[in-house]
């Protein structure tokens, strides 16, 4: 008896040592610990491992040409906000452009001002940097999301398996990172920003109905994440029903009478972007009605039936009477849904 229970209390103590081990290893994990930047990745790609780096500073010390540059990366959020003591990854020049040894070696502050009193410019040796433009596309955004991993920058997670990754199109396709301290696309350069590859979107946003993208009242990334999604065409939403509904609520239902299941799929009837008829409309109506519908004959509204005889069919706006074609809690005269009020 004895012996069974000091097993049980040797089990126990097992048991809650293994405990409180796997809760501590919890709380180590959740740590946020800072990303360290790959250096040797960079030298790799120069394909010069005899380049060291030598940070900014002495990057920029004798030679003045880029100071613009630097001062909009100084004020960027990269380059800002990320001072050593703050647990962030230090973005420095050398952190894309590779490490910077060779590139500046022999350029002292006496060569550079001689050479201004000659009227010549003093180049350091881009050669030994990396040549970001002639990189392969995947490699380009390398530079980026060895910082960016999908962990740091929550956007990023379906990067990879996202179809602009996947035809090649690059974070610094879309993002400059030297046009100034924004690193992020401004919410107002993002329209046409993406028409510089999709032309034939942007005919949309001229039709005669469409969304106030250049009003800027909905923006492109209010639908789409240029980053990537699980759901197609880059929706931000899983359906495109939900997309819609995220700003048109009073569609969204549900409803006593719906329209069949017909506004499960808003672009049954309706184009995203813009369309040639009113309210987006793919066809004008009554053609848009006429694809499932065929017209009718009815009641007038003073009570008195239209003769057959006359067959007054109501080619007309079928919303005139229909207005609340999404959908309506509120029974027709019949008795039954038809979206009459
Ligand atoms: C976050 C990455 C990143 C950092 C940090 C960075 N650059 Fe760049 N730099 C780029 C990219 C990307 C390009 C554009 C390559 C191309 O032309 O496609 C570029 C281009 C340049 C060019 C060529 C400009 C031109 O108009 O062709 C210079 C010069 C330059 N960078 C200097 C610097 C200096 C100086 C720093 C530090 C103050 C710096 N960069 C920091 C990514 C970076
Ligand atoms: C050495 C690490 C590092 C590299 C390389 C790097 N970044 Fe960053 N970047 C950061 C950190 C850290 C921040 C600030 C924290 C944040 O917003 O995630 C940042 C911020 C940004 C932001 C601004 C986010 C905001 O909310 O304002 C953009 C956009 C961005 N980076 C794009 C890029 C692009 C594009 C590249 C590649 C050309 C790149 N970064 C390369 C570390 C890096
Ligand atoms: C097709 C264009 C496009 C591509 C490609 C692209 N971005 Fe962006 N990115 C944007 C736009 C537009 C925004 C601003 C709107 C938003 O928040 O989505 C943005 C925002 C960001 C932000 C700020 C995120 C935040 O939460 O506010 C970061 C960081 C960023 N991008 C990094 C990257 C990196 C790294 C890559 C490459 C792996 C990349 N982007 C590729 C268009 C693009
Ligand atoms: C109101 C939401 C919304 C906005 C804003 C929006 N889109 Fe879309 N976009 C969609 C939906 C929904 C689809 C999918 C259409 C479908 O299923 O037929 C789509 C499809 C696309 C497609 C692929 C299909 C095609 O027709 O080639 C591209 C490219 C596209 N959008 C680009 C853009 C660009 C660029 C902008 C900004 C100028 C933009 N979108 C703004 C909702 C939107
Ligand atoms: C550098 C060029 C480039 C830029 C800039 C760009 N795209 Fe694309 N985009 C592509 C390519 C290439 C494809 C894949 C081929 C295709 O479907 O056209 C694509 C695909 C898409 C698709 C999916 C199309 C489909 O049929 O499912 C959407 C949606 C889209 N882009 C939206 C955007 C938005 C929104 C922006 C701006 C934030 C943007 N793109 C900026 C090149 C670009
Ligand atoms: C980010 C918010 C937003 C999203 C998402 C959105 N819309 Fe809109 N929609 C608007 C705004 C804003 C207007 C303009 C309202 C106005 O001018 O009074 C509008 C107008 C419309 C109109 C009337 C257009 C006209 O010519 O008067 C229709 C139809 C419409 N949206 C359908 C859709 C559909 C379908 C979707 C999904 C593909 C969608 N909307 C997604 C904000 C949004
Ligand atoms: C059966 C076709 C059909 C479907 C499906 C449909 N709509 Fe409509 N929608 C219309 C018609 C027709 C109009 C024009 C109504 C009018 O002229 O009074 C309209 C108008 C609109 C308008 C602008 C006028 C208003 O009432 O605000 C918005 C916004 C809109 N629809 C959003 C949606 C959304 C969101 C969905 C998906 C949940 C959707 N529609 C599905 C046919 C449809
Ligand atoms: C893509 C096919 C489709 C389109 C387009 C369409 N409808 Fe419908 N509609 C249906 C279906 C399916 C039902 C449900 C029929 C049922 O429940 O018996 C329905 C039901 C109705 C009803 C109720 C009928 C009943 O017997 O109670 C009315 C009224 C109606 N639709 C009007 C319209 C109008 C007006 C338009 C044009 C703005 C339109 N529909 C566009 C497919 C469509
Ligand atoms: C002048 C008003 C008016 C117009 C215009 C109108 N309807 Fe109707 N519709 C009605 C009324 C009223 C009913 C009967 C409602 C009830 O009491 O149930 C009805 C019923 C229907 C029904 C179900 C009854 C059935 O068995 O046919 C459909 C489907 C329908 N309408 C489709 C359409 C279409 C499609 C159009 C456009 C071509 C259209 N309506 C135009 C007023 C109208």
């Amino acid at each position: 008896m004895i012996g069974r229970n000091k097993k049980n209390i040797f089990l126990l103590f097992i048991l809650s040592l293994s405990i409180i081990t796997s809760l501590i290893s919890c709380v180590e994990l959740k740590k946020s610990r800072p990303i360290k930047p790959i250096k040797e990745y960079e030298r790799l790609i120069t394909g010069r491992l005899d380049a060291d780096y030598v940070g900014t500073k002495a990057c920029l010390a004798a030679c003045h040409e880029h100071d613009e540059i630097r001062k909009a990366f100084d004020a960027s959020t990269m380059g800002a906000q990320l001072k050593r003591d703050s647990g962030m990854p230090l973005v420095d020049c050398e952190s894309c452009h590779g490490p910077g040894s060779l590139a500046i070696k022999g350029i002292t502050k006496e060569l550079v001002e001689a050479n201004l009193k000659k009227g010549i410019k003093t180049k350091c040796n881009y050669k030994t940097l990396i040549d970001i433009k002639s990189l392969p596309a995947p490699a380009k955004s390398l530079i980026c999301l060895k910082c960016h991993t999908a962990n740091a920058t929550f956007n990023l997670h379906e990067w990879n398996g996202g179809i602009h990754a996947i035809n090649d199109v690059t974070c610094i396709d879309c993002h400059n990172i030297h046009k100034g301290p924004d690193l992020k696309v401004k919410p107002r350069e993002i329209a046409n920003m993406c028409f510089k590859c999709h032309e034939d979107i942007k005919a949309y946003y001229f039709m005669p109905s469409r969304h106030p993208v250049f009003q800027e009242k909905v923006f492109c990334t209010d639908c789409h994440d240029p980053h990537g999604t699980t759901t197609e065409h880059l929706l931000r939403k899983p359906t495109v029903r939900q997309t819609c509904t995220q700003c048109h609520g009073d569609k969204e239902g549900p409803f006593l009478y719906e329209h069949g299941d017909l506004t499960e799929e808003c672009t049954t009837c309706h184009l995203p972007h813009g369309s040639p008829n009113n309210n987006l409309l793919k066809l004008r109506e009554p053609f848009l009605c006429f694809q499932c519908h065929e017209g009718h004959v009815i009641n007038t509204l003073d009570g008195s039936t239209i003769s057959l005889e006359e067959k007054r069919y109501l080619f007309s706006k079928c919303t005139d009477c229909h207005s609340m074609i999404h959908g309506t809690d509120i029974p027709s005269p019949s008795g039954k849904g038809r979206f009459i009020q």
